[in-house]
Formats: structure tokens, C-alpha cells, sequence
């Protein structure tokens, strides 16, 4: 199941539920809602009023990307406010297996991701208990970025881990993901394509329309 998840970071926050309604109408299923503490990530995004408020209007699946230090404090704050899944850094967390199961115990999914300089190696014990890794393709903490070349390889392993076990874990991608870097990481495996500037910079319906269109495409020319 291929999804583009675009992240409301990159919306014009003044008109934000109607980018969303707009994001809705166009087929969107996953909003990506990325939440920075200031403390993991040099930048502060926002939290859980407006997660709240925008859960008021929307049906999509809300996949809320925790880049927050000691994330366990929240989990329950955060899915009190409607995410669906949530996803937390590996190297943000105390004891990430206890943090794994606290989402799990409050019944949504559950996501773990890693920053660029984070080997596959160091959360591939987790695979059976996440439902989706997210491979950070930038440093985290700012939209608008360049895609690393070097994370591609992180995506191939982690595909071929994944299909070895014979598992069914999503494999996200996030940073620098556009129209050019598409093909790079859906070929090397991964399913979830957040996007962030590619989506919002300019004309929003036509920017979903061509990228939903792109992945169709090239998801049809793999297996
Ligand atoms: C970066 C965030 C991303 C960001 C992606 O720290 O996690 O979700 O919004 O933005 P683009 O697609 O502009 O790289
Ligand atoms: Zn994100």
C-alpha cells in the first residue's frame, strides 16, 4: 500500500483546515503532523491544541511524528488528541521498547524512526513490534531540505529485513521527498512518502494530483 502523507508543516497555518479539506477531497488518506520540541530538534512546530482542533474536521488517518525528547511523557496527551499513530525517534527515547508498548497499550499504531546517522541495525530487534519505521531522509527539524543520498541504502536493508522475516511493517520516508527523489525511495522499498514543500509550495490540488499520479506510476513498474 503506497500513500502520500503530506506534512501540515509546510501548510499556510492561516488557512490550514482548508488546506486539509482540500488535502481530503483529493483522496489523502495520511496526514503527516510533524510535533518538534526545540530540545531533540533545533525548532518548536506545534502540539496538541492544534492536532485537537483539526482532528474536529477530519476523518484522515493522523500520523503524528513525535520529534520530542523523552516522548513517553506524551503518548497519552497524543492520542487523547486524535493521532492514529505515532511515531518516536529512537534516539529520543530512554527505553524505546517500553516506549514501543506504551502506544501499543494505548491502541494506535505504533511508528520508530531513525535520523540519518542512525544504522538500521539499532532498531531491527523492533521490527515485529512497530508497524512502520520511519527512515529519516534529512536532519530532522526543518522542511525544505535536500534528500541525503546516503539514506537509500538504509531503505534497501531495511526492505530486505522486512520481506526476510516476512513481516508487514511500512516503511516511511521523510525529508526532501519530491517529485526527483520519488522514484530513488520507492525503488529501494519504502511505502509511506511524506512530503512536506513539494505539496504546499504552490498550487496545492495540482502538486497532490501530479505526485499521487507519479507514485501510481512508478509503483506500477515494481514486482
Ligand atoms: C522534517 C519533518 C518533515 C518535513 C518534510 O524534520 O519531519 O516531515 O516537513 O519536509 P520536506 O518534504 O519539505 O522535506
Ligand atoms: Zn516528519
Amino acid at each position: 500500500m503506497y500513500q502520500l502523507c503530506p506534512s501540515i508543516l509546510s501548510a499556510d497555518f492561516n488557512r490550514l483546515g482548508d488546506q486539509i479539506k482540500i488535502l481530503e477531497n483529493e483522496g489523502i488518506e495520511w496526514l503527516h503532523i510533524d510535533v518538534m520540541d526545540g530540545d531533540f530538534v533545533p525548532s518548536i512546530s506545534f502540539g496538541m491544541p492544534v492536532i485537537k482542533s483539526i482532528r474536529k474536521e477530519s476523518k484522515m488517518f493522523f500520523d503524528v511524528h513525535l520529534m520530542v525528547s523523552a516522548p513517553e511523557r506524551y503518548i497519552q496527551d497524543f492520542v487523547d488528541c486524535g493521532a492514529d499513530s505515532i511515531t518516536v525517534h529512537a534516539e529520543a527515547c530512554e527505553d524505546l521498547e517500553r516506549t514501543i508498548e506504551q502506544i501499543r497499550d494505548a491502541g494506535v499504531q505504533a511508528g520508530v524512526s531513525i535520523k540519518p546517522a542512525t544504522p538500521v541495525n539499532d532498531i531491527s530487534h523492533l521490527l515485529r513490534d512497530v508497524d512502520t519505521v520511519l527512515v529519516m531522509t534529512v536532519q530532522p527539524g526543518f522542511g525544505g531540505q535536500k534528500y541525503i543520498d546516503d539514506c537509500t541504502e538504509k531503505i534497501s536493508e531495511l526492505r530486505e529485513l522486512i520481506e526476510e522475516e516476512g513481516l508487514d511493517v511500512n516503511i516511511q520516508v521523510d525529508g526532501g521527498i519530491n517529485d526527483e527523489t520519488l522514484e530513488t525511495v520507492i525503488k529501494a522499498g519504502a511505502n509511506l512518502l511524506v512530503a512536506g514543500s513539494c505539496v504546499f509550495n504552490g498550487d496545492l490540488k495540482g502538486s497532490v494530483r501530479r505526485i499521487k499520479k507519479k507514485i501510481e506510476d512508478i509503483s506500477k513498474t515494481i514486482e
